[in-house]
């Protein structure tokens, strides 16, 4: 997204689009983190409920509740000074309706400072995006590969190969028809995300989507490394900070045990 631009807003997704210009997101889910990725010039930051694993130690995205999402979506958007910050509609918060939907859309909205918010699902969720919407709230949606739905897909499985291209692209005019302002491919072949991305007008952003979407986003705590265990093929790790922040742990534990720290700088008079 173009510099000069001091707060990004909804019409910046679309007006990046349109000039050509890579959309830039990251997950995060504390103060800190958001602002060091608001202040490198991050576009979109979103509260995701990947917080299930990344800060709560589940083994899914399921169990997270709304109640575990709002303090992390507060602290991230009072943080965040110029990027838009988005909040992710955890399971079992907007499957009822969109009644439902609209009601925690504006629970979010009103208690977090978030701009927006996201849920998965294309066409199943269209009647809840237009809800939301006509409320003025921004939806993001997210299609392709949804881990909400994880036991019902049968784990980690690529979407829209073969005629799943088809639903792809049945997903996708949904949530645009719907007034979605971007949505969200998640671990989609390359050639797919093109084709949808070539059929619809708003922005895409790419989570294992390939090159041809309007931006990239990536879970903070993959790109930077934290995790331990296997990576999906499609996270590039831009740091070691599970290395970094071992031997950091390692140096102050061997410090403390022969008596190193605290030396005689670090003691008040
Ligand atoms: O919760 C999350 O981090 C997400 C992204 C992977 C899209 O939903």
């Amino acid at each position: 997204m173009s510099e000069p631009v001091k707060r990004v807003r909804k019409r910046h997704f679309q007006q990046a689009r349109e000039n050509g210009v890579p959309i830039v997101g990251l997950t995060s889910y504390d103060a800190l983190s958001a602002g060091i990725f608001d202040a490198a010039g991050v576009d979109f930051l979103l509260v995701g409920d990947s917080a299930g694993q990344a800060v709560f130690g589940y083994d899914s995205t399921v169990p997270v509740t709304v109640e575990e999402l709002i303090p992390l979506t507060r602290a991230v958007a009072l943080a965040a000074k110029r990027a838009f910050v988005i909040a992710d509609l955890p399971f079992g918060s907007y499957e009822l309706g969109p009644d439902h939907a609209l009601q925690t859309a504006i629970r979010f909205m009103k208690e977090t400072h978030a701009q927006a918010v996201k849920l998965e699902g294309g066409v199943r969720s269209a009647e809840k995006i237009r809800r939301i919407v006509d409320a003025g709230i921004p939806v993001m949606a997210h299609i392709g590969y949804t881990p909400q739905s994880e036991h019902q897909i049968g784990g980690h499985v690529v979407q829209g190969r073969g005629d799943g291209a088809d639903q792809l692209l049945a997903d996708a005019h949904a949530v645009e028809d719907a007034g979605a302002f971007a949505v969200v491919l998640e671990m989609v072949p390359s050639d797919a995300a093109q084709r949808v991305t070539e059929a619809v007008s708003i922005p895409t952003i790419s989570v294992g989507a390939g090159p041809h979407c309007s931006g990239q986003l990536m879970v903070w705590t993959d790109f930077a490394g934290l995790q331990g265990g296997r990576y999906p093929r499609f996270v590039k790790k831009y740091a070691d900070l599970r290395g970094v922040l071992t031997d950091a742990v390692t140096a102050f534990r061997r410090d403390v045990e022969s008596g190193a720290y605290p030396a005689a700088e670090h003691e008040y008079e």
